[in-house]
């Protein structure tokens, strides 16, 4: 049962911002984050719902409650998290997926925490330059649209060896809610159908006989029924992930690559393997952090962040200039050692301890200025040989999960697997193609980013679980959004920890953006007055307006129970019970 707590209302604030990315030699790739957010354009009052047991928060509400409903079937966090991420696939099919990927953040009540990679890899027939026209030297779009763009998924994976190893129920029980909602549809809602209106790629391939009957994009209101992919939801309930990397399902997905031109093959699907690794564990006064390792970059990169800032004590109020210039001077520090000594660690040495130290932070945060900006150095190649979803959940015990999974664009490379109904991801993209050649956010990265078979692409993806000082569970909270993600997840901690905000006004906060490259601050509208605007101008900063930055949702722990909250600038729902 929902108990809606409070209600704020807030004006409307237009999300109509283009980000975009300038590809070497003039093409460009442009990414809509009206898209990223669902393809909703509003700003809406932020919904904080309170439950005294579980609390699910994802962007669908009929996802969220399926995680609830599994939960007062009996299940633990862990069960009603890998049923929301299947329910996503379903009704989220922007961004929640099996043709993709992800990451999961565990903490369990007994002590227990665990982090699961099931990040997609580069097909065994991968190679450094695939993305590089020869005749001209320059990138094609061919990482973001189409058979190429796909990296081999870990969805089904991961999802299911977490169940095996932290769950408690078996997996046909835990994604019975999917099916169903897959078997006998959902209604779609305005979200979808505006994301589906607005989308370019989808129609190109042949999921547009799906979401495009007739030619025309499914209208709010209808039912959406996906027979093919119960099905293949149905095997995989009933043989586990070879019922995905095996048998008919692989089966078609090899077969439709081998028609678009795509690569992936049998062996491909047959060799993936989701890893268990150590979460990164840092302290920000007094708190405890638990985040996301390579190979995503959110835990370092958050880390290094919240340890430069910690160096100030206490930092400036929210909203002035102080605070605007050391959050950015923080991220821009933070981004340049993300974007060329990051990758997969099974490829490259990460420099994880030196990184994450609080003396390295100290000596960065030494260097800042606090009246000037730094500008970011030109990126040093040389010298070297969306769409997303993030889901919070919570059970009774206190045990929590964050899981932030991905197809990287949204509905992803475009490509629909026929006779299996899903989508396949473009997470390609997230390699430094062309290292030094901005990708599809606009990230300039290095060599140890750079594509090489079996390796996984570098992902800014953060979902972050953070203890009080009792080591008890205070928030549990993620994004999506690219490289926003790690600012948006910084942010929303640091409103909760630092700003001493509710969950709800933490998420509700306008927010900043800096990667280092482009040397520009992004602000959502209300960040600061004009007055600071114009001392950040002088000081140096090159200032950007811009909506809709990243798309989170998160759960804190309150007195008597939990408090959800979904990402007031999109669709989804905080369900509870
Ligand atoms: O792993 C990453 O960092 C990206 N593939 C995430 C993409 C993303 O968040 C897009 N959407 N909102």
């Amino acid at each position: 049962m929902l108990n809606r707590v409070s209600r704020v209302a807030l004006s409307l604030v237009a999300l109509a911002l283009i980000v975009t990315a300038c590809r070497h030699g003039g093409a460009r790739q442009t990414v809509d984050i009206g898209t990223y957010l669902g393809g909703e354009a509003k700003l809406v009052a932020a919904e904080p719902v309170f439950a005294e047991h579980g609390m699910v928060a994802s962007n669908s509400a009929l996802a969220s409650a399926a995680g609830a409903e599994i939960m007062q079937q009996g299940g633990n966090a862990v069960d009603a998290a890998v049923a929301t991420g299947f329910a996503l696939a379903v009704t989220y099919p922007f961004a929640g997926n099996i043709g993709g990927g992800g990451f999961m953040n565990i903490a369990m009540a007994d002590g227990r925490t665990a982090v699961i990679d099931y990040r997609e890899i580069a097909p065994l027939a991968a190679t450094r330059d695939m993305y590089v026209d020869p005749a001209t030297g320059k990138l094609t779009n061919k990482s973001v649209v189409g058979h190429l763009a796909s990296g081999v998924p870990g969805a089904v994976a991961g999802m299911t060896e977490a169940l095996a190893k932290y769950g408690s129920l078996p997996l046909a029980k835990v994604m019975a809610p999917a099916i169903r909602l897959a078997r006998e549809g959902f209604v779609v809602d305005s979200a979808l159908a505006r994301s589906l209106r607005g989308n370019r790629i989808v129609p190109q391939f042949a999921g547009k006989t799906l979401f495009y009957p007739n030619g025309e994009p499914l209208a709010a209101g209808t039912r959406l029924v996906q027979a093919e992919l119960a099905r293949t939801l149905e095997t995989i309930a009933a043989k586990g992930a070879a019922g995905f990397y095996t048998g008919e399902v692989a089966d078609a997905l090899v077969a439709k690559m081998q028609r678009g031109g795509g690569i992936i093959t049998h062996e491909d699907l047959k060799r993936y393997k989701a890893e268990w690794r150590t979460p990164i564990r840092s302290t920000y006064r007094g708190y405890t952090l638990l985040t996301m390792p390579p190979a995503s970059s959110g835990g370092i990169t958050m880390t290094e962040t919240m340890n430069i800032l910690e160096q100030f004590a206490p930092l400036p109020r929210f909203g002035s200039t102080g605070y605007t210039h050391l959050l950015t001077e923080a991220f821009r520090r933070a981004f340049i050692d993300r974007n060329e000594k990051l990758g997969d660690p099974a490829f490259v040495k990460v420099p994880l301890d030196q990184l994450t130290s609080k003396t390295y932070a100290k000596s960065l945060a030494a260097g800042i200025d606090r009246t000037h900006a730094t500008k970011t150095p030109a990126f040093k190649v040389a010298a070297e040989p969306e769409h997303t979803t993030h889901y919070s959940v919570a059970d009774a015990k206190g045990n929590v999960v964050s899981t932030t999974t991905t197809l990287n664009g949204g509905y992803g490379s475009g490509v629909w697997i026929p006779r299996a109904g899903f989508f396949m991801n473009n997470e390609m993209d997230d390699f430094a193609a062309q290292p030094g050649t901005p990708n599809m956010f606009g990230l300039v990265q290095g060599e140890a980013n750079a594509i090489v078979p079996g390796k996984r692409m570098l992902s800014a993806m953060a979902p972050t679980i953070v203890l009080d000082s009792e080591g008890k569970v205070l928030l549990v909270v993620g994004a999506a959004g690219g490289p926003r993600i790690i600012t948006t997840t910084t942010e929303v901690v640091l409103n909760v920890i630092e700003h001493r905000m509710s969950l709800a006004d933490a998420m509700r906060a306008p927010r900043l953006h800096h990667q280092s490259l482009p040397d520009t601050l992004r602000y959502e509208d209300g960040a600061f007055s004009d007055a600071v605007a114009d001392s950040l101008r002088a000081m140096g900063h090159s200032l950007q307006r811009t909506g809709g930055l990243a798309n989170a949702n998160g759960i804190m722990r309150v007195n008597g129970g939990w408090i959800g909250v979904r990402e007031p600038r999109s669709s989804g729902g905080a369900v509870g019970y």
